[in-house]
């Protein structure tokens, strides 16, 4: 019997609506609410260095109110460790983070970061916070990741969802090895990022991976059919392509 795939929804687009007027609607931690009853196994948010979307009392109150896991997204730094061990969430996820980007723009360099990372690391888990690297699905990184002491990686499917045709199909092959290569290494393995309910179903087929986080789609559906609406054709897709349906 295949494993549950779960479902992680990022509700930092909530937040980026909330602040383009710097007022309090949409909230995000009511969005994070509707999202669970709506299916979310978990809620994802990233504070950013720049607070562009998500605030620290975003992550408080999505920890105090929200009735399921947080995954705290956040750079690897001394001011984002100090928040996290504050707030503990079930999980953080380490990505790289530039100040000028729209958005994550690759995996975390975790090969030959060890100095760096292996301290973040290594405070975070001292708290009994999960510790997951967003790495590109590449056999070093993960490897890397395995060997600084990762808990889970979450491989980026940025490249597979940008991608069209064949290069897509390559580009699934990668995750479908990345996933097997961290299976054998003993780390739980994730995906996310661009997920679409065009792209959504070959990844869930991979039984390796046991989560996706998805957040900037799903936002955007709402728009259109409500964020409840959303989730649930999501759901459904995730299920369909595990073979759960
Ligand atoms: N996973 C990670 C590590 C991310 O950085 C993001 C984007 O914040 C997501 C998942 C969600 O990506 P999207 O908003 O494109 O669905």
């Amino acid at each position: 019997m295949s494993q549950f795939l779960r479902l992680g929804v990022n509700i930092d687009h909530v937040a980026t609506l909330r602040n383009a007027r710097g007022g309090v609607h949409p909230d995000p931690v009511e969005a994070a609410k509707l999202a669970v009853q709506a299916g979310a196994n978990g809620i994802t948010a990233h504070l950013r260095e720049d607070r562009r979307h998500i605030s620290d009392v975003d992550m408080e109150r999505i920890k105090d109110e929200v009735d399921a896991p947080l995954n705290f997204e956040m750079a690897a730094t001394d001011e984002m460790v100090a928040i996290a061990t504050n707030v503990l969430p079930h999980a953080c996820c380490l990505v790289p983070e530039k100040r000028q980007e729209l958005t994550t723009e690759g995996g975390l360099m975790v090969a030959g970061a060890h100095n760096q990372l292996a301290p973040h690391i290594g405070r975070l888990q001292d708290e009994g916070i999960r510790v997951s690297l967003f790495v590109d699905p590449v056999a070093r990184e993960i490897e890397a990741a395995r060997e600084i002491g990762a808990d889970i990686i979450e491989l980026h499917a940025g490249p597979y969802t940008d991608a069209q045709g064949d290069a897509r199909a390559a580009e699934l092959t990668r995750l479908i090895d990345g996933a097997k290569l961290a299976k054998s290494l003993g780390l739980e393995c994730h995906a996310g990022h661009g997920l679409n309910f065009e792209t959504v179903e070959d990844v869930a087929a991979i039984q390796s991976i046991v989560e996706l986080n998805i957040g900037h789609f799903l936002v955007g559906e709402a728009i259109f059919v409500g964020l409840e609406q959303s989730i649930r054709k999501m759901r459904h897709l995730m299920d369909a392509g595990r073979g759960s349906a």
